[in-house]
């Protein structure tokens, strides 16, 4: 199988790995992106994204001739798509938006030929891996002679050279056939277990698995609400409770973000509003945690503004949707800063994992520690958690969203 090419569409977080992997396991990789720069880059054996180890991966791919980008894809045996599946904004419930997936299918349909894998990288709703077949089919592709298959990524970034690897894997095709033909295209670089089911199965896998972790967390939030009304430690509650055998409840945060668990039970809730009653609460119960978070920091800033008579600082240590990361996206803690500050308060940052953010002031900690007059503790990021820091923030009343201080 190695002997093949493998046309990889989108060479971000998923797709780019993907691709160094392939062309390192003896793949001829053909990589595609809309974006020059990241085709710029990676034709120069740079990434355009931080990932641990990834640049030595697709240095050597590119200096071997194994891996080339390009901004239109091109004649391959296998193709994997892993362009981004967000949600449209608005209305009720978000409904999932596939558009990417769909507009990646159209752009290989005159390449795929008969034989041909396409596979499906992509957290998408149940449906999204036959859609794309009617879309191959409106182009004039006959379905019987290509093989369709869904197999979701399950990543953790700062991990990813490794769990691609390592991680069992769930491969469904639109028929057996496809099965079989994907799960062994993935046993070759994969050395944990390649599960097979079908499409829809697969593509529920990967929704059931972030919901699992949602409305996990939901209880974790709804827990810290509970405990701060009656004054009781969450923190100190939970290791207790988790004493228990068989209890292992998670940790409350200020919310829950990043591009995954965030999004991806709406594509659940979105389908079937009237069944998916516990997956939509957990959302709302975690989105709700961020409106609480604001309104404690409010009542923090007037009782100091009513000691001091000024207007208090108030310094948001973290930004990034979790501890020792950099990606702000979907981030509960850069929800909360840039709404303070939309709301006139006195906002500072101290975010150590980035340079700068062009919406809000960022401080380093000694700064926000001797000039705030609010702190809020919104990341457990490791620089908050030096034990002579964490006395400085308990003996300056800071807000412990996290369970920094605890
Ligand atoms: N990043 C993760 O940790 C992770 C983990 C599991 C699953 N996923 C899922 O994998 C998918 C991809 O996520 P990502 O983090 O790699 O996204 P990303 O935004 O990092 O990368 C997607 C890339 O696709 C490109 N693109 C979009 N449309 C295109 C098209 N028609 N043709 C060619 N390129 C196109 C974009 O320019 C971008 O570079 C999403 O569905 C995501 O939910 C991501």
């Amino acid at each position: 199988m190695a002997n093949k090419t493998v046309c990889v569409v989108g060479l971000g977080y998923i797709g780019l790995p993907t691709a160094a992997l392939l062309a390192t396991n003896g793949y001829q990789v053909v990589g595609v992106d809309l974006n020059t720069h990241a085709v710029d880059t990676i034709n120069k054996g740079q990434i355009h994204i931080v990932e641990p180890d990834l640049d030595a991966y697709v240095r050597s791919s590119v200096a071997a001739g194994k891996l080339k980008a390009y901004t239109k894809p091109e004649q391959a045996d296998i193709y994997m798509i892993c362009v981004p599946t967000p949600f449209h904004e608005g209305g009720d419930i978000p409904q999932p938006n596939i558009d990417y997936v769909l507009a990646a299918t159209r752009s290989i349909a005159h390449l795929v030929t008969p034989g041909d894998l396409v596979i499906l990288e992509s957290t998408s709703p149940v449906g999204t891996t036959r859609r794309m077949g009617e879309v191959l089919q409106e182009a004039g592709v006959d379905l019987s002679t290509v093989h369709l298959a869904y197999c979701p990524e399950r990543v953790l970034p700062g991990k990813i050279m490794i769990e691609l690897v390592e991680n069992d894997r769930i491969v469904g095709g639109l028929t057996p056939e496809a099965t079989k033909l994907a799960s062994n295209f993935y046993r070759t670089f994969v050395r944990g277990e390649v599960l097979e089911t079908d499409a829809s199965t697969a593509e529920m896998c990967k929704l059931t698995e972030n919901s699992y972790r949602d409305v996990n967390i939901a209880f974790a939030n709804e827990l810290s609400l509970l405990c701060a009304k009656v004054g009781i430690n969450v923190w100190r509650l939970i290791e207790l409770a988790n004493r228990h055998p068989r209890v292992n409840i998670l940790h409350p945060g200020a919310g829950v973000g990043g591009h995954c668990i965030a999004v991806d039970p709406w594509f659940i809730v979105a389908r079937d509003p009237e069944n998916a009653r516990l997956i939509r609460t957990a959302r709302e119960v975690n989105n709700y945690k961020m409106e609480w978070v604001i309104n404690q920091i409010k009542i923090a800033v007037a009782d100091a503004s009513a000691k001091t008579g000024g207007k208090p600082k108030v310094a948001c240590l973290g930004l990034a949707f979790k501890p020792d990361i950099d990606d702000l996206r979907e981030s509960p803690a850069l929800h909360i800063a840039l709404r303070l500050q939309a709301n006139g308060y006195d906002i500072v940052a101290v975010e150590p994992n980035i340079g700068d953010h062009n919406g809000l002031s960022l401080v380093d900690l000694e700064e926000a520690l001797a000039t705030a007059d609010v702190l809020a503790v919104l990341v457990k990021h490791k620089q908050f958690l030096a034990p002579l820091v964490k006395t400085e923030l308990y003996e300056a009343g800071a807000l412990d969203f996290c369970g920094a201080i605890k």
